[in-house]
């Protein structure tokens, strides 16, 4: 039954969508570095568990971020975080890349409603597959880093 007022009745705040950070709508309406690097240096698709996925390219000079494409495929979750990581690491040197967290990810978007956090996670683990396949192309497969 309909209720007077516009307030939800008590027990139902839980079901409330998530109220945007004005941060989240800039991410998701206009996302940062969509895109594809052609030769880039390394480069990943990854798939979060509800199939999503976000393609992640980069472009690495004395292994720093100069430059970073991405094409997202899925919920505006998912637009967004791909856009926010994007953002978080261009300009990074690889090792502060990694270190960015789904928890940054969701700071940055002024922060994630706890059942698309995984969409925070598909994003950084992305990121990490293509700087990864980097190493691996730079290390001849090997997997070690020949000092
Ligand atoms: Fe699953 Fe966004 S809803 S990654």
């Amino acid at each position: 039954m309909a209720r007077k007022g516009g307030l939800p009745e008590k027990g139902h705040d839980d079901h409330l969508p998530h109220m945007p950070d004005e941060r989240f709508c800039r991410h998701a309406n206009q996302p940062r570095n969509i895109g594809v690097i052609p030769e880039a240096d390394g480069k990943a698709t990854g798939v979060g568990v509800c199939g999503d996925s976000i393609d992640i390219c980069l472009s690495i000079q004395n292994h720093v971020i100069g430059g970073i494409g991405q094409i997202p495929h899925g919920c505006i979750y998912t637009v967004a975080c791909g856009s926010a990581v994007s953002q978080l690491v261009y300009g990074k040197h690889l090792e502060d890349a990694l270190k960015v967290t789904p928890g940054d990810v969701a700071e940055e978007l002024g922060g994630l409603p706890e059942d698309h956090m995984h969409c925070a996670s598909l994003a950084v683990n992305t990121l990490g597959e293509a700087i990864d396949d980097y190493y691996r192309k730079e290390w001849g497969n090997s997997g070690k880093q020949e000092l």
